[in-house]
């Protein structure tokens, strides 16, 4: 099978989300590299772009030109990722989506929730696939989770404790790192520092592995390094349309911790707990039983969890492979086969809808709010 051609806006040299993508997109085959305009730098972005091996007249200095260069093409390219700060997703996704271009946009999707709802608006106008890259929910044994739920291993789910928290910025000593900057401007950022960051992700899997939505919401956020505008450290207690309890902290200065994604989903039979530094196991404890360790590509598994792993037992599967993972659901759905599901424009518009919430709740010493984006309120 011919493989799509696929363009990248941002994810250039030395940029942390770039090679989990480049890695993603390519692993299974389905994708080449064909178009770039990598690097807020142009020079630097074209350069880059023709080391990886995309021809010189598809290397581009900026995204606008990218789209000139490409909109008119007869071999238009089958899928655009955008991967710039947050500030830049909304316009340059509405532009590629406009165009006639499949996208697939990183968290957050937008800078503000009306953004969010006009990005779902356009993809439905339009008809192209607006995924939102939030690939924690592509891991093997996340997808074994939501299947878990789904049968009614744990019974009904009572309670989601999930967090996002990792030790990183717990200084203010690299906030002229280029990295770092944007992270707390909120001008780059948006609205939220480490919610928006981080803590989305951690809010996406409570949805997606219980099947609810967050309805309601009370937040505390806290500026502990000092000159830091946005929070860096969020504590949020939230309410789902089925009842179930959830709570989340995300925090980037709690040092000793590295990537620590975790979730804890407990229902009337059991409960289980994944972490993102030991993707390979979820424990699962079955009410007045002892705990088991449930293994990647162990027997029996759900037919998901088996599809979207590639290694043999025990081997470590990470990150890039989830991402790979959003990228053969997304190849599938361009080629009109069969695909799983993928996160899509409508869960980056609850997740800005939820940020809002949080910063709303915040400011109001942890009132509840309502979390939901205004066009899916009752
Ligand atoms: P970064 O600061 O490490 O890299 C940003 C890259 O984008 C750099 O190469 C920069 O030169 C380029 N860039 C900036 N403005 C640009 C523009 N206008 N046109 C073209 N290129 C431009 O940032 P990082 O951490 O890679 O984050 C990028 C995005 O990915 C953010 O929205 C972030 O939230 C998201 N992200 C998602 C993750 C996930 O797990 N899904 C993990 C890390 C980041």
């Amino acid at each position: 099978m011919n493989r799509l051609t696929w363009g990248m806006i941002g994810g250039g040299e030395g940029s942390q989300i770039g090679p989990a993508h480049r890695l993603g997109a390519m692993a299974d085959g389905n994708f080449a590299l064909t178009a770039g305009a990598l690097d807020v730098d142009a020079a630097k972005g074209k350069a880059y772009a023709e080391r990886l091996g995309v021809a010189s007249d598809r290397a581009y200095g900026n995204w606008q030109e990218m789209l000139e260069g490409e909109k008119g093409r007869t071999d238009k390219l089958d899928l655009v990722t955008v991967a710039t700060p947050n500030n830049t997703h909304f316009e340059i996704t509405k532009a590629f989506l406009e165009a006639g271009f499949h996208v697939l946009c990183e968290k957050p999707m937008t800078m503000t929730v009306e953004e969010g709802e006009e990005i779902v608006r356009i993809a439905a106008e339009t008809g192209k696939i607006c995924a939102v890259n939030y690939c924690y929910s592509a891991y093997p044994m996340v997808r074994e989770m939501r299947e878990m739920v789904r049968r009614g291993d744990l019974g009904k789910i009572r309670t989601v404790v999930t967090n996002f928290s990792h030790g990183h910025h717990a200084t203010g000593d690299d906030a002229e790192n280029p990295r770092v900057r944007w992270r707390y401007d909120p001008a780059m950022a948006g609205v939220s520092g480490q919610m928006a960051d981080c803590g989305i992700h951690a809010l996406h899997l409570a949805s997606f592995i219980t099947g609810d939505e967050v309805r309601t919401l009370s937040a505390d956020f806290a500026s502990t390094v000092s000159a830091r505008v946005l929070e860096d450290d969020a504590m949020v207690n939230f309410r789902m349309e089925g009842g179930t309890v959830g709570r989340l902290w995300s925090s980037t200065i709690a040092i000793g911790r590295m990537h620590g994604l975790d979730i804890q989903v407990f229902g009337e039979l059991g409960g289980m707990r994944w972490a993102s530094e030991q993707p390979n196991q979820i424990h699962y404890t079955r009410l007045n039983g002892r705990t088991e360790i449930i293994e990647k590509g162990e027997a029996g598994l759900s037919d998901e969890a088996g599809r979207l792993s590639r290694v043999a037992i025990a081997h470590p599967e990470g990150f890039p492979l989830a991402v790979a993972n959003i990228y053969v659901d997304l190849a599938a759905r361009i080629r009109g086969q069969a695909a799983g599901d993928l996160p899509l424009a409508v869960d980056g518009l609850r997740s800005m809808a939820a940020v809002y919430a949080a910063v709303d709740s915040a400011e109001q010493n942890g009132a509840w709010v309502d979390a939901r984006p205004p066009s899916m309120r009752d």
